[in-house]
């Protein structure tokens, strides 16, 4: 049989209790497809940091470095909020993590399943014909990765974009608009900071290898106000580190919950990270509660990126349609006439689909 490693990485807050719910729904895929999936379980987080003193200890990179993908939970709470900023746990987990493997490209998909377009807080009359956006968001440059002053009387962070990092993610956002509508548009703040300018132009030259593809462009502002007003409009969006942070975050929320957002992390050989990008959500901890289908749909951008299972994936994502379509749904996705289902009723409801 097949095998693939996989390095499984919970975090903290709701991290565990719905990583055991993605895992339910793997180990269904596993029996079905004849896939072994090889689970390596290494802490990180504010957990990793009480047991060994780093958010991110040597074993866990280990563990990640020998395995095929990497399924990664959420980090960070309350108790490890006022740690100072070199060991800050987002920081020391997820930022090292992205820069050590290259994760350079973040896709976050933010769609609008039609059996949840009652909860989407837009207007239904604009989301009633559903809207699919997909970011690419570049993770290891920009204003994360810039050079960082604090001094007593001012501080700073360089906003920096290099030619190769541009060119990278724009190829990224134009192979996945070829799957898709041949349309990206790309996100910027050309009007105002050099650093997008920049972005500007290496994207629109980029652009010229791939004549298929219609470009745009839009004022980060200006994306803001279209994901609340038109996001049907939108298919591909190409944008930098900070931007495609707020931006997914929004666009997440305008489709439901952000209890349904999903994303990939991927270098320039294939390796990939998968999150969802939630957070660890210290209010819904412990309380069999939290939405797990964020992390779910993560494990299905495993299949499909890092495994080629792309039958596999999509058969996740039909079992999660199929339960929200009966009116299954965590407290993220009530409505009216549905039935309130805690996290490990949700995850078995959907992997007991997949059969
Ligand atoms: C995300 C998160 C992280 C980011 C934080 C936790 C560092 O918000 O993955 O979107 O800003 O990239
Ligand atoms: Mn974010």
């Amino acid at each position: 049989m097949n095998s693939y490693k996989i390095a499984v990485l919970p975090g903290d807050g709701i991290g565990p209790e719905v990583m055991e719910e993605a895992i339910k729904v793997l180990d269904r895929v596993s029996k079905k497809y004849k896939m072994e999936f090889d689970y390596n379980y290494a802490d990180v987080g504010g957990v990793a940091y009480d047991k060994h003193g780093t958010a991110m200890p040597a074993k866990t990179l280990k563990t990640c470095e020998d395995s095929d993908a990497i399924l990664f939970g959420s980090v960070g709470g309350p108790k490890w909020e006022n740690l100072p900023r070199e060991k800050s746990i987002e920081r020391v987990a997820l930022l090292n993590l992205r820069k050590h493997f290259d994760f350079f490209a973040n896709l976050r998909p933010a769609v609008v399943y039609k059996e949840l377009r009652k909860i989407s807080p837009l207007r239904e009359d604009i989301v009633k014909n559903g809207f699919d956006i997909l970011i690419v968001r570049e993770l290891t440059s920009d204003v994360y990765f810039g050079k960082k002053i604090s001094k007593d009387n001012f501080a700073s962070d360089e906003m920096i974009y290099r030619k190769h990092e541009v060119e990278r993610i724009a190829k990224v956002a134009f192979e996945m608009a070829m799957k898709r509508k041949n349309k990206v548009t790309c996100v910027d703040k050309s009007n105002v900071l050099a650093s997008s300018i920049f972005f500007r132009k290496i994207v629109t030259e980029t652009a010229k290898k791939y004549p298929k593809i219609t470009l745009d462009y839009l004022y980060i502002d200006n994306a803001a106000a279209k994901i609340i007003k038109k996001p049907y409009e939108l298919d591909v969006v190409v944008t930098t580190n900070m931007f495609g942070d707020i931006l997914s975050d929004e666009a997440a929320a305008a489709s439901g919950s952000i209890g349904m957002l999903a994303s990939a992390s991927l270098n320039e050989k294939g390796f990939g990270m998968y999150e969802p990008g939630g957070g660890s959500a210290p209010h819904l901890t412990g309380k069999n509660k939290a939405n797990p289908i964020a992390q779910i749909l993560s494990a299905a951008m495993m299949l499909k990126h890092s495994f080629g299972m792309e039958k596999a994936a999509n058969e996740i994502e039909k079992a999660i349609r199929q339960v929200l379509a009966e009116k299954k749904r965590t407290y993220d996705l009530m409505e009216e006439g549905a039935k309130e289902v805690g996290t490990k009723e949700m995850g078995s409801l959907i992997a007991e689909k997949i059969k």
